[in-house]
């Protein structure tokens, strides 16, 4: 969960069911730096459901990743993914900070579906009103999901300081590239392989969040079906990389916008819920972000059905990185996928 300023810069460390994303920020004499970005995917038995199921293949894929970057730092900052993480916005009538330390424990209560015993559980005021009432982030994830992860860094040397969640780094990202005005609505979108994390935020608060079990697999699977094709094959196919396996881009295209066609759905009701909650607040821009982000038509498919302006989260828009080198490859290459790690990373300045 999100702790405040560490005098040590932390890595951001992405555990995802398709790779485990690694960067590392420093402070430079003007604002921040990367001084690591990587990825190494991960075959698909690795992590599965938000789960690690092989802490091994995990740990040496990581440990290889921090040698090839050349990084010493062993403390960092990570992400819990799924349905054994609960993320609640709720309000509190007005009252001390020390008092809401002691009656949030009963509050929380009523709206973890967990045994207290089960999970850490964390809290963030998010909002002060003129009448002292407050919006309060809530927090709990479970712990046996949480020593999964501790366990398998461990195996790769690492301790993790930070325990976070991916909507909440997405967001953190967001917040520190774009600084947002405190009013201003927008929706963030992180389409992972397995999941589509989508957030609502109005200024750096996270107003919204809510994981749908839609992503890129499911572009790969529909092609699988639809060709009679291997599942390589078909992410080639996918990624527009295939030559020879007789699919063309006009049988291409169908199959995956009636994936898009999904997402959208999933979109939609989130708005809906949204407006339906807030008076119908207009959420002013979309920012995309994760590897199946860039699927054909899905940013132009989002824009059309929600004429919002649609971007791809750029998550180096204010962090320096060199012109050219390794480094500088890896961020332009796989600069979509890197938006939580660099949210997780950012956790280290949580005082900028
Ligand atoms: N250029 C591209 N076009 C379309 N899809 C892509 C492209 N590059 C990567 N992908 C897809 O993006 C997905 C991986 O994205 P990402 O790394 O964000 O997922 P992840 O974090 O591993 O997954 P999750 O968070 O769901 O567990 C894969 O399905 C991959 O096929
Ligand atoms: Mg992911």
């Amino acid at each position: 969960m999100p702790r405040k300023a560490k005098s040590k810069p932390l890595l951001g460390l992405d555990v995802g069911s398709s790779a485990v994303k690694l960067v590392e920020v420093r402070r430079a004499k003007q604002g921040l730096e990367a001084s690591a970005a990587d990825l190494r995917a991960l075959s698909p038995d690795v992590v599965v459901d938000g789960a690690i199921v092989d802490n091994l293949a995990l740990a040496s894929s990581v440990a290889q990743m921090l040698k090839d970057s050349r990084v010493h730092n062993r403390s960092v900052a990570t992400a819990v993914s799924g349905n054994s993480v609960i993320v609640k916005q709720i309000s509190m009538p007005a009252m001390t900070e020390e008092e809401l330390a002691e009656t949030i424990e009963a509050e929380a209560a009523q709206h973890i579906p967990f045994e207290r015993s089960d999970v850490h559980m964390d809290y963030q005021i998010l909002d002060i009103k003129d009448s002292g009432a407050m919006d309060i982030l809530l927090v709990a994830v479970k712990k046996d999901k949480v020593g999964n992860y501790t366990n398998a860094l461990s195996m790769a040397g690492l301790s993790a300081v930070v325990m976070d969640h991916d909507p909440l780094a997405l967001e953190n990202c967001y917040e520190y590239n774009y600084e947002p005005a405190p009013d201003e609505i927008a929706a963030l979108l992180n389409v992972g392989a397995s999941v589509t994390n989508i957030v609502v935020t109005k200024g750096a608060v996270p107003l919204f969040t809510r994981d749908v079990s839609v992503g890129g697999n499911q572009y790969t699977d529909a092609l699988q079906k639809e060709f009679h094709l291997s599942a390589d094959a078909a992410e080639a196919v996918k990624l527009g990389r295939a030559n020879g396996d007789g699919v063309d881009e006009s049988r291409r295209l169908p199959v995956l916008q009636s994936v898009t066609k999904l997402i959208v759905l999933e979109v939609q009701k989130t708005f809906d819920f949204f407006r339906a909650s807030t008076n119908g607040q207009r959420i002013a821009r979309m920012y995309l972000s994760g590897g199946a982000a860039q699927t054909t038509g899905l940013k132009d498919t989002l824009q059309e059905e929600f004429g919002e302006v649609v971007d791809f989260l750029d998550p180096f828009r204010r962090i320096a990185y060199p012109d050219n080198g390794p480094l500088a490859e890896a961020i332009r290459r796989e600069r979509p996928r890197l938006a939580v790690a660099v949210g997780l990373a950012l956790r280290s300045f949580d005082d900028l």
